[in-house]
């Protein structure tokens, strides 16, 4: 029997490629810039399965022509950038990758905080510039993170594993979340819930763990960012829309706030030419789970999926189970 087909959009590792190849017949887009939605819709023609990354624009449009497609398997655990009510009306299943990934953009939450607080990337630059000429009292002069408050927006499973690391630097912690964790949860990340703006109000730190959606886009705007203290740092690891950028770089530039340390932005991979003009924000470029380990995890989590799915079995990390239903009742013919 011939081997169902798998499209990849764009290069991948290729261990996992390997994997995936024992169980279909590989379509691999092995370039960087990947597909356009174009090639993508005419490539997936006869797949089972797509592979896709953050930069696979899967709109309606896009996925009404992908009907008849099996599943989406999403590398990331972000998937705003698939309208998902548009792939369960068209019978796709869609996958993420949560849970792996929590550590490591955790950490590199709390290394843009330090970054930001401790001016690394400035003294950094200073150094290689040839600028170091002496000791002085001041030089690089920072802020402590150490018993400071940290604000979480969005306490989902990246925002707990941040608030656990603060608990290593005797932070406070304030979270806001829509819905509140249960107490024994609090008790234990010692995290204490208020209002949005208690949050930005009182925190030294906000650091953003929201997902991206029609709610959260542009909910950090001119009025947060005027209510946070004049020597607080903004982070965001989540999704930069979430942001309004134009107002995050009047509030660098005019010190409504002290910096911010920075790995998404609104319209990847172009930057805001403001924030490249501003010393105290720290950049970089959408990597907050790019580790050796996690992302090689998350590249097998999402072929796990695939093989689950093609073998008969429910894609563990499914996003619209009534889709799986729908297909694990359908009758043997219509394979
Ligand atoms: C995620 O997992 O959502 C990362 O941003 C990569 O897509």
């Amino acid at each position: 029997m011939p081997k169902p087909k798998v499209l990849v959009t764009k290069r991948f590792f290729s261990e996992p490629i390997a994997e995936l190849a024992k169980h279909a017949e590989v379509d691999y887009e092995p370039t960087d810039d990947g597909l356009t939605s174009v090639a993508l819709v005419e490539r997936a023609r006869g797949k089972r399965a797509v592979i896709t990354q953050v930069t696979d624009q899967l709109g309606r449009e896009v996925l009404t022509q992908l009907k008849g497609l099996g599943l989406i398997a999403h590398l990331g655990v972000g998937y705003d950038n698939i309208d998902l009510p548009a792939a369960t009306e068209n019978g796709i299943m869609v996958t993420n990758t949560p849970g792996v990934l929590d550590d490591t953009t955790a950490d590199l939450a709390f290394a843009l905080m330090l970054a930001a607080a401790r001016r690394i990337t400035e003294a950094h630059q200073f150094i290689h510039d040839g600028n170091w000429k002496r000791w002085t009292l001041d030089l690089m002069i920072g802020r402590d993170v150490h018993h400071r408050t940290l604000g979480i927006l969005g306490m989902g499973r990246i925002g707990q594993t941040l608030a656990r690391r603060a608990g290593g630097f005797s932070m406070r912690v304030l979270y806001h979340n829509r819905t509140r964790l249960p107490e024994q949860t609090e008790r234990v990340l010692a995290a204490e819930w208020v209002s949005k703006e208690r949050l930005l109000r009182e925190s030294d730190f906000v650091s953003i763990h929201l997902p991206l959606n029609a709610e959260t886009r542009g909910s950090v705007g001119e009025t947060e960012l005027r209510m946070m203290k004049p020597d607080a740092v903004l982070v965001n690891t989540a999704r930069g829309p979430v942001v309004v950028e134009t107002a995050l770089v009047r509030a660098l530039k005019e010190k409504w706030i002290a910096g911010a340390g920075l790995d998404v932005f609104e319209r990847e991979p172009q930057l805001n030419p403001g924030l490249l003009e501003c010393p105290n924000a720290v950049l970089t470029p959408h990597v907050g789970s790019s580790t050796v380990d996690t992302r090689m995890k998350m590249a097998m989590m999402t072929v796990d999926n695939v093989v689950a799915m093609l073998s008969g079995q429910r894609p563990p990390n499914i996003l619209n189970p009534p889709v799986w239903d729908r297909w694990a009742s359908r009758p043997a013919s219509a394979e």
